[in-house]
């Protein structure tokens, strides 16, 4: 199925019908999208600064188990109100650039995290005493990847 029928079986699904009808369900959907977004960037911020070498006082083994258990509630509520308002609007959105660009990004990000843990999670606790530069890009790299997205998730609206 290329994406043009699957974006058009979409819109046309329950799920699309439901959140063009109804008046409640795309702005609900909407405003869950954002407590994501909060609940996503605001503690990778955080932990990514942490992993930069910022606010060291913070212990790093427990702030990367709290942040990362928020961050990941964060990007499940996203995804779940990002797909129901997709939906409403399938066919247009699936072929607009910006849209594409965020998709392509909140992949990238995601690839960068699992790298990020599979790279890296075992040597947190000596992470301070010799902090890879690889570990420090990747962290990087993700601050500015969610802060695009975002970003870019607002931009649609004018595009
Ligand atoms: C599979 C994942 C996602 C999907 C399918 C999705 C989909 C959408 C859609 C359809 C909109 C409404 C666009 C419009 O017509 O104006 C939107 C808005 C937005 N998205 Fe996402 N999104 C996803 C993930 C994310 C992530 C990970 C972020 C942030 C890191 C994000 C940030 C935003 C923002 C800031 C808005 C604007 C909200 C507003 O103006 O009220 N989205 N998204």
């Amino acid at each position: 199925m290329d994406v043009g029928t699957w974006a058009a079986w979409l819109e046309a699904s329950s799920l699309g019908h439901w959140m063009r009808s109804s008046a409640l369900a795309y702005p609900v959907a909407n405003v869950l999208h954002l407590l994501g977004l909060v609940l996503l960037v605001g503690p990778i911020m955080i932990l990514d600064c942490r992993l930069l070498g910022f606010a060291r006082w913070l212990p790093l083994i427990e702030t990367n188990a709290l942040l990362t258990r928020w961050a990941m509630m964060g990007l499940t509520l996203l995804v779940v109100a990002g797909i129901s308002m997709f939906a409403a609007d399938a066919g247009p959105l699936a072929s607009n650039s910006i849209m594409q660009l965020k998709l392509l990004l909140i992949a990238a990000g995601i690839a960068n995290a699992l790298l990020f843990r599979r790279l890296w999670q075992q040597r947190l606790a000596s992470w301070d005493l010799n902090p890879p530069s690889l570990g420090r890009a990747q962290a990087l790299c993700s601050m500015l990847i969610w802060l695009v997205v975002g970003t870019l998730g607002r931009w649609i609206a004018y595009a």
